[in-house]
Order: C-alpha cells, then sequence, then structure tokens
C-alpha cells in the first residue's frame, strides 16, 4: 500500500530546520529565555504573567479571552498578575507556605485562573480536579495528597466528604453559599480586602508546582508531580509545536483538571504572552464553530474525539462560518484517524497536527510540527532534545518496523519527578535508563512512530484515562454487584466505551432498571466518564488463580478474538 503523505504547507512556521535542530540542539539553549538565568531561582506564575505584567508593551495586552453560556469577560496580563497576587495574600493569611498542596474542584472561569497562578506565587502545589468528579474520586485525591486547603463552588461543595478529610483545613468558595457561611472562606470578599502586590515566593527549578492524578490498570489513581523546571518544555513547544507568535489567538479546548488544559491551556500559551481563549461549558458543533470564529482563533488544540463529533455533523456546517483566521490545528489524547485529517483538509484546508505525550510525560514529546511532512496515522517525530525508541521488555531498543513498548530516555525537562507517596510506583516506571510509556507502538526507517495501542487495562474514552479497578470497585459496592471486570470496547466516536461484566448478588434479578441503577451509581459515585455505557450479567467472572480478573480474557470473548494462554484461569 502506498503511504499517504501530506506534504509541509508553505508559509511562515518556526522551527524550519528540524533535523538539524534535533541533532544539534541542547535544553540549555532554552535557559536563555527564563529570568532565573539571573537569579537562580524561578517562579512559573513569574514567567507566564508577571514578567509580561511588567512590560509595558504587554501589560494590558488580553491575557485570558474568557467565554461560557451565561459570562464572558476579557483578563489583561496586568490584571491577572495582580489578582493571583491578591488570592497569593489569602493563602498567606491561612498559614499556606511553599510545598503544600492546594486543590482546585471548579468549573473554568477566570477565579480558575486568578487562584491556580496565587497558589503557584506562594509556592504551593497546585492540584486540579475535573469538575465533573464525584465524592469517591474528590476523596482519594484529597486523601491522597493531604491537601490543606480547596476551592470550590456552592454546587460542588457536596461531593467534597469534609468528615473524611482530617488535613483539609480550609474550603475557600467562590460564589454564593446561603447556609453555613461563616464555616467557609468566601472568595470575593477575601479578594475584595486583599492587598494587589505580593512578593513571589521564588523557588528551584525542581520544587514542586502541579499534581494531576491519573489511573493506572491497578489501585487507586495516582499522584503524577511536576516541577517549575517544566517550563522549558512548556515554552520550547509553544514555539516549535503550537508555533506560536505574538499576535496569536490561541484555543486549547481541555479542562484543567487534565494535564493537557495545564500545560497547554495555561502554560505555553502565556509562556509565549499569548492571547488565550478559555471556553467553559459544553459545546455543540455549533459552539465549536462559534468560538473559532468569534474570537478569530489562529491556533487550535484539540482531540480526536471532538474531532470525530465534528465530522459527523458534516462539511457543510463548516461553511456556514467564517473560519479564515485559523492557520494551525493540533490534536492530543487518543489516535488521530487518518480519515479526519483528510476530512480537516476538505473542511478547514489544513492539516491537523497529531502530538503524542501522557500526564506523566508534562509535556509535548513525538509530534508533527507545522515543518514536517504528515503521514496521516501516525504521531510524528520526537522533539529535539528528546529520543524515543521501541524497547522490549528488558529495554533493550528494537529496529525500525517492529513493535514493542514505546519509551524515552529518562531526562526530558517536564518529566514527572515523582508519583505522590508511591516511589515504588515511580520506580516501576524505569527501565534501563528508558521511561517506558505503557503504550505499543513502531518506528518506520523515516523515524515516524506509529501507535498501536496500550499494553495494559488502562482504557482510553473519549480522551480520558480511565482505570478498570477504579470503576470495579465502585460497581462492587453498590448492594446488587458481586463481582465486577471493566474493559475498553472500541467504539468509532469515542476510541472506546466501558462495558462492566458483573455477577449479581443471590437475591437480586436482573432486569433494565436494575442495569440503569447500577450504572448511575458509578455515574454519581465517581464520574460521569467512567460510567460504564454496558453492563453484562454473568455467571461468573474469569479470574487468575491468584484471583485476579482476568480482563484480556473479557475482551478477546467481548470481540471475538482468539483468548490466548488461559493457563492461570481459575477452574
Ligand atoms: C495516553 C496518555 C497528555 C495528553 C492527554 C492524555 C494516549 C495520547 C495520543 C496520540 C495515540 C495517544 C496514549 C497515552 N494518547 N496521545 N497522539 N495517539 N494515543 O494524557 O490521560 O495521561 O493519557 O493517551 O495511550 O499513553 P493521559
Amino acid at each position: 500500500m502506498d503511504m499517504q503523505v501530506i506534504p509541509v504547507k508553505k508559509g511562515d512556521f518556526n522551527l524550519k530546520d528540524y533535523d538539524r535542530m534535533r541533532e544539534t540542539f541542547s535544553w540549555d539553549d532554552m535557559k536563555q529565555y527564563f529570568t532565573w538565568n539571573h537569579t537562580g531561582k524561578v517562579n512559573m506564575a513569574y514567567e507566564a504573567l508577571d514578567r509580561h505584567a511588567e512590560d509595558p508593551n504587554k501589560k494590558d495586552k488580553i491575557a485570558l479571552l474568557y467565554s461560557a453560556p451565561d459570562r464572558e469577560e476579557k483578563v489583561t496580563f496586568g490584571e491577572l498578575s495582580k489578582e493571583s497576587n491578591k488570592f497569593a495574600n489569602i493563602l498567606k493569611n491561612y498559614g499556606i507556605v511553599k510545598g503544600d498542596r492546594v486543590f482546585l474542584f471548579m468549573p473554568r472561569s477566570p477565579e480558575f485562573y486568578k487562584a491556580f497562578f496565587g497558589i503557584l506565587k506562594i509556592g504551593a502545589v497546585a492540584g486540579p480536579l475535573f469538575e465533573a468528579f464525584m465524592e469517591q474520586a474528590v476523596r482519594d485525591r484529597l486523601q491522597d495528597s493531604e491537601a490543606r486547603v480547596l476551592i470550590t463552588t456552592p454546587e460542588l461543595l457536596e461531593r467534597v466528604p469534609q468528615e473524611d478529610l482530617p488535613d483539609l483545613e480550609n474550603i475557600i468558595i467562590v460564589g454564593d453559599l446561603k447556609d453555613e457561611s461563616d464555616k467557609y472562606i468566601d472568595f470575593k470578599k477575601e479578594m475584595e480586602a486583599a492587598s494587589d502586590e505580593f512578593e513571589i515566593e521564588w523557588v528551584d527549578l525542581e520544587d514542586g508546582m502541579l499534581l494531576h492524578y491519573t489511573s493506572g490498570s491497578t489501585g487507586k489513581p495516582k499522584g503524577v508531580y511536576h516541577v517549575h523546571n517544566a517550563m522549558i518544555q512548556h515554552y520550547a513547544t509553544g514555539e516549535w509545536v503550537l508555533d506560536l507568535k505574538e499576535d496569536d489567538i490561541y484555543w486549547c479546548t481541555a479542562d484543567p483538571g487534565w494535564v493537557t488544559g495545564t500545560s497547554y491551556g495555561i502554560f505555553a500559551p502565556w509562556l509565549h504572552g499569548v492571547t488565550n481563549v478559555i471556553r467553559g461549558g459544553r459545546f455543540t458543533p455549533d459552539d465549536w464553530y462559534q468560538t473559532l470564529e468569534k474570537y478569530g482563533v489562529t491556533v487550535w488544540y484539540t482531540a480526536p474525539t471532538a474531532l470525530r463529533m465534528l465530522v459527523s455533523h458534516g462539511e457543510d456546517k463548516v461553511k456556514n462560518y467564517d473560519l479564515s483566521s485559523l492557520r494551525h490545528i493540533m490534536s492530543v489524547g487518543e489516535p488521530l484517524n487518518p480519515e479526519v485529517i483528510t476530512w480537516g483538509i476538505k473542511a478547514f484546508n489544513l492539516r491537523i497536527h497529531d502530538t503524542w505525550w501522557m500526564t506523566e510525560t508534562g509535556a509535548q514529546l513525538i509530534v508533527n510540527i507545522p515543518a514536517l511532512e504528515v503521514r496521516p496515522g501516525s504521531m510524528g517525530k520526537p522533539i529535539p532534545g528528546v529520543e524515543a525508541s521501541i524497547v522490549d521488555n528488558e529495554g533493550n531498543e528494537l529496529p525500525p518496523n517492529q513493535m514493542g513498548n514505546l519509551a524515552i530516555k529518562a531526562g526530558w525537562p517536564s518529566m514527572m519527578r515523582a508519583i505522590w507517596n508511591n516511589p515504588s510506583k515511580y520506580e516501576s516506571y524505569f527501565i534501563n535508563g528508558w521511561y517506558v510509556s505503557g503504550d505499543s507502538a513502531y518506528r518506520d526507517e523515516d523515524g515516524y512512530f506509529w501507535f498501536q495501542g496500550r499494553l495494559d487495562d488502562v482504557i482510553n474514552t473519549s480522551g480520558e484515562r480511565v482505570g478498570p479497578f477504579e470503576v470495579e470497585s465502585k460497581l462492587i459496592e453498590h448492594p446488587a454487584v458481586a463481582e465486577a471486570g471493566v474493559i475498553g470496547k472500541p467504539h468509532p466516536e469515542r476510541g472506546e466505551i466501558i462495558k462492566a461484566f458483573i455477577t449479581l448478588n443471590a437475591e437480586y434479578e436482573e432486569s433494565e432498571e436494575l442495569l440503569e441503577e447500577i450504572r448511575q451509581f458509578v455515574k454519581t459515585g465517581l464520574s460521569a466518564h467512567a460510567a460504564p455505557r454496558e453492563i453484562e450479567v454473568r455467571d461468573s467472572i474469569p479470574k487468575t488463580r491468584s484471583g485476579k480478573i482476568m480482563r484480556r480474557l473479557l475482551k478477546s470473548w467481548e470481540l471475538g478474538l482468539p483468548t490466548g494462554d488461559t493457563s492461570t484461569l481459575e477452574e
């Protein structure tokens, strides 16, 4: 089969000499762009906000273009810098110091960004939680991180199990509380009273900045710990991959509860002093196109699941909008289907550029940059300063075209520095100097990487990573459920959907209502994206002799595939 190649579009983009750069580049080259080069200390909040606020030409530039169904707001770099100073002062009043964990559990809003940077300014570690999380998900994360302060809204407060959180000293409420308001800190009131001057906490490159919880195939979600040093790579990829220029209007559709929404929804654009569109609420295809048109978005970073949704609504819809400002589109989170790229060329007259990375990697690693020909279906090539390879289970490199573990030579700037409270889990990622991703892939002769699948049981549904163990644990909390095994089942729009196999306790009978009740139980207890779309009742769940659920076997049955080795199956 002839490989499809989409050539580089002529234009003015960054990093034209990609292959030469890959040979000569060193991360030290990038350090000249940061202030710490002179002081030896650093703070992400300074580099992303205050630096621009101090610049008379940038201070009144719009940093945040906020848009939600019921609210619109523009915030300049100068304002955001001062507002985050106020929030840092509030935290200081309540005794927060460098290294403390401060969590945010709220929808995207200007307040979120003010608070987020206030946390960084005091040197604390920010923990953003996705607004759709339910009680169990919130409990797990706040307990594990021993968070001292939480910022949330009156609507979300009921999902915060305060009695189970002894370390949580204060809750700051954004919005109006009717009852018990004296138990909580009122964001608005305190912001009005706070000084907008704050002596920023200068930290070391290796000091903590961010905790993002993510799912594996076993156990509770893991706290992926990132440090200020990551800014070097956020800055570099903002230039090379996002191709950001001074006058860009940039839109990243991800929520800051996920790493894309922080690394590329906050850090990369603002390190470059670029105007950033933040869109709250749920979207229909018309909302997406309207947002692109209304703000004149030039650079757009989104996800395959969203793009597939747009594809399903047809090319004609695009024609109702003037999207002529758009010049660069990127995607992340799941495999980007070649058909979507082909559609993108028809619909937008632009290539869609796939990028590959993970919560643990902190920033993009394998990418399609504007200067590279696109081979649809490939994730692209590693960025300068990053060595990627395909290795076997012992960490030996494999030749081109051979499938194996996608691995990165450890030591890139934005690499996670710990799994919170779990050093052995952290160690388990590394073999023979390689960070092993858990993805399988191969590399072709020209150095392009091609994604094949996950090597573990982690499910990727609409670009969100779900651990089967979490869902199984929630399922068996339901009185009707005896045992549960959870898999990802391929789905054309969502990538995968969650399918649960369960056995029922003796006194329960299968019915539509019961299955729906169980589904709702997971949805309201854990989160909507973790709720199984399909539930199948079985007489037994296949397990190994040591009692492990054999998800692989469930999957083979579901997909009608050969069952492989079943020698460890319990009789
Ligand atoms: C997993 C990481 C950090 C981005 C958001 C997801 C899958 C990510 C791609 C891609 C195929 C991809 C991988 C990876 N993934 N990007 N371009 N092509 N698969 O972060 O939640 O930590 O998930 O998402 O399986 O391991 P995450």
